[in-house]
């Protein structure tokens, strides 16, 4: 027979660096973040099982304002929160099958050095440029503030309540000096104006090289033409520092003066890859100093094109490294057809995810989907329990599943000594090149459609051959045990097809077929081969676990989890950017300063607690603000976890100026504020000693 994989053996083994873009340690991943490690991970997987040498790292992006304001509003160091989400993010990753060779985080050794070092470089080139700025500055948090963290009334239609750069209410676009009474989203002050000084990579300086890049075909054409409109609509300098307060690196030589988080996060790339390199022995320069024969891809998503295609590979020039092979750019993940939202259960986190489902579904799914444009990838519900119950339940284990229990009970669990299909056996090894052609250029949902193609004519053929009537006609085991051990090869050689997109299974299959699934050590069918007694390899996907992940996503949106995926794209080098550090977490619910201030919180003594005639759930509490003021009534629902008695006497806190409410057993004036999902899992906040009742809760 012969050999499809001369090619392969002939080829020369790829060296190649693979990045996915470095999450933001500030909140959870969710499922957008995961299309895009997903579609790393088959990616890298494929070269790794066509031989290349193939290496992924990632990391956390660590630094800038908002993980410091997040980490200040939990009350834990800055340091304590890049930790724990790292922890985090490691955990959802690897539950996703995600195989980083090494996670890092932009906050180390390795990053800081190299972030020095190119700005030096970039310093000693006559790249950085120094000048004083003013910008909006919050006067009582001490912060300079990006034009998200200033809102005021829309300076067109005069809406409230408006974000600095742009109106929700009627789209306009504007700068945060034009907001009417503006204030200070972080404290309500009102902000001034500030000069300092700040540096900027002079990217101007570098067009003609960005044009030369944007021809290289280094970037999908969309992408090129995009950032080409940038470069006509000429390239500004990039303010490249913050003043501290800044969780970051401190610039040297530059006191109070730190690198903006966009400058250290690719670096972060580097930073990985050298801690992985010192781990590893693996050789730092070839891939980083120009003039080696080794490859460097970035996957990112739309989102972030500039930073890629644009500030980066100026940077590295400058810095005299060498610059991308390519920049793979994503659409964004919809979730039933549109953004992703907490109020519909559709902002669904990985851990929510991984609670409910299977990972393979979704890499399966999302395979099925993926392309190499720039297009956005649709999550359909309901089209991803059908697609894969059809196609991997359906078509592809069911071959397994068919074949084997004929050969476990009639043929020992023993593949025939000859194989009685040959042509259709090397028809499947011959679609290989094509299909690995697909995924190397990332047509993963061509791959998927090849593959699943090739599962139907498997199918075909055991409906052909029918074992099931064979098995009981007398006589004709021989046929049975054929046509059987067919199908064994014939799924043996789908899941190794398979095996970049489900790993796990492909490990299932691996300890059935008693023989590993590396597509470059594909050749002809196993014969003679025993095999292990048949494990079921993937269950098919339950609409009512989707149904609950769907609600426990909607129940985690309101207990405030989860991040916003919302990044808003800025032009490069525009100083609005100034601080806008990309991490947006400005959830639906945010509410303003005003919003805030109109909530009067008191603390109140419970003077009495009663149960409520024929309610389960509920206690009435009679609250004193004070001797001077009319006592409340309030019911609470903290039945479960208090016994009336205990609560006499006690002080807790209380909305006091909430609209008299008429529930069914009474009016209740105000609320008590208790913490935890309720029942008996409820607690009731309490002042520390000191507090009297009737004082404000600010
Ligand atoms: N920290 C920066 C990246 C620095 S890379 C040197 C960042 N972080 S992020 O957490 O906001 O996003 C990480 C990646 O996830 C980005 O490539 C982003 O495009 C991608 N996605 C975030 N939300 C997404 C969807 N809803 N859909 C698909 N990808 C999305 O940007
Ligand atoms: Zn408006």
């Amino acid at each position: 027979m012969p050999s499809t994989n001369a090619a392969m053996v002939t080829q020369k083994t790829r060296r190649i660096l693979v990045t996915s873009a470095l999450p933001y340690a500030n909140g959870p991943l969710h499922l957008g973040h995961l299309l895009e490690q997903v579609q790393t991970d088959i990616w890298v997987r494929f070269q790794k099982s066509r031989g290349h040498d193939c290496v992924y790292v990632c990391a956390d992006d660590a630094h800038g304002t908002a993980i410091m304001l997040t980490a200040e509003k939990l009350g834990i160091s800055a340091q304590e929160q890049i930790d724990r989400i790292k922890q985090d993010h490691e955990k959802d990753s690897a539950g996703f099958l995600i195989g980083f060779d090494n996670f890092h985080t932009t906050h180390s050794d390795e990053t800081r050095y190299w972030s020095e070092t190119i700005y030096a470089r970039l310093k000693a080139n006559g790249h950085i440029a120094e000048r004083e700025i003013t910008q909006a500055f919050d006067p009582e948090k001490n912060l300079f503030l990006a034009d998200r963290f200033i809102k005021g009334s829309c300076p067109r239609c005069k809406t409230p309540d408006q974000y600095g750069d742009n109106c929700e209410a009627c789209g306009a676009t504007y700068s945060p000096t034009e907001l009417i009474d503006p204030v200070s989203a972080l404290s309500g002050a009102k902000p001034i104006e500030k000069a300092s000084t700040h540096f900027f990579f002079k990217l101007p300086e570098f067009e003609g090289l960005l044009r030369q890049w944007l021809d290289s075909g280094s970037l999908q054409s969309q992408v090129a033409n995009k950032l080409r409109e940038w470069l006509d609509g000429g390239l500004q300098e990039w303010d490249i520092s913050r003043d501290a307060p800044y969780f970051g690196f401190e610039i040297p030589g530059e006191p109070g003066k730190f690198f903006y988080v966009w400058l250290d996060a690719p670096i972060g790339y580097i930073g990985s890859f050298q801690n992985y390199c010192d781990r590893t022995g693996h050789p730092f320069d070839d891939y980083w100093q120009p003039g080696h024969d080794t490859e460097l891809y970035h996957f990112i998503g739309k989102d972030i094109v500039n930073f890629h295609g644009l500030f980066w590979p100026a940077m590295l020039d400058s810095a005299g490294l060498r610059t991308p092979s390519g920049i793979f750019v994503h659409g964004f993940l919809t979730v039933n057809g549109t953004k992703m939202s907490k109020s519909r259960g559709t902002f669904i986190n990985a851990a929510t995810y991984l609670e409910h489902l299977d990972a393979e579904y979704l890499r399966y799914y999302f395979a099925a989907k993926l392309n190499a444009s720039v297009d956005d990838i649709d999550l359909n519900l309901e089209d991803f329990t059908q697609r894969v119950n059809s196609d991997v339940v359906g078509k592809v284990v069911n071959i397994a599943s068919r074949c084997a229990g004929f050969l476990r009970k009639g043929f020992d669990n023993t593949l025939a000594a000859e194989c009685a299909e040959p042509e259709l056996v090397q028809a499947f090894l011959d679609a290989g090149e094509g299909i690995a052609a697909l995924y190397d250029s990332r047509e993963f949902n061509k791959a998927i459609r090849d593959i699943i193609a090739l599962a139907d004519r498997a199918n075909q053929y055991i409906d052909e051959k029918k074992p099931w009537v064979l098995a009981k006609e007398a006589g004709r085991e021989q046929e049975v045990h054929a046509a059987c051990s067919v199908g064994i090869n014939l799924f043996r050689i789908l899941m190794t097809y398979l095996k970049p997109v489900l790993p796990a299974m492909a490990e299932k299959s691996e300890a059935f077929l008693q023989c590993s699934l590396d597509w470059h050590a594909l050749n002809g069918p196993l014969l003679a081969h025993s095999i292990a007694p048949f494990k079921p390899l993937l269950t098919r996907v339950d609409s009512d676990k989707v149904a609950a992940m769907l609600e426990a996503s909607k129940a985690s949106a309101v207990d405030g989890a989860g991040a916003a995926a919302t990044t808003t794209q800025a032009p490069p080098g525009n100083n609005d950017t100034n601080a806008a550090d990309g991490a947006a977490q400005h959830s639906d619910r945010t509410i303003t300063f005003e919003d805030f201030a109109k909530v009067d919180l008191r603390v109140a003594c419970i003077v009495a607690a009663d149960h409520v005639e024929g309610a389960d759930k509920l206690l009435q509490l009679t609250l004193s603000l004070g001797d001077d003021q009319p006592t409340r009534q309030v019911f609470a629902g903290i039945k479960a976890a208090y016994d009336p008695d205990e609560l006499v006497g006690r002080y807790t806190v209380m909305v006091a100026n909430l609209a008299p409410r008429k529930m069914r057993f009474g009016i209740s004036q105000g609320m008590v504020l208790a913490a935890g999902p309720g029942g008996e899992d409820i607690y009731l906040l309490q002042p520390d000693s000191g507090a009297q009742p009737g004082m404000q809760v600010k």
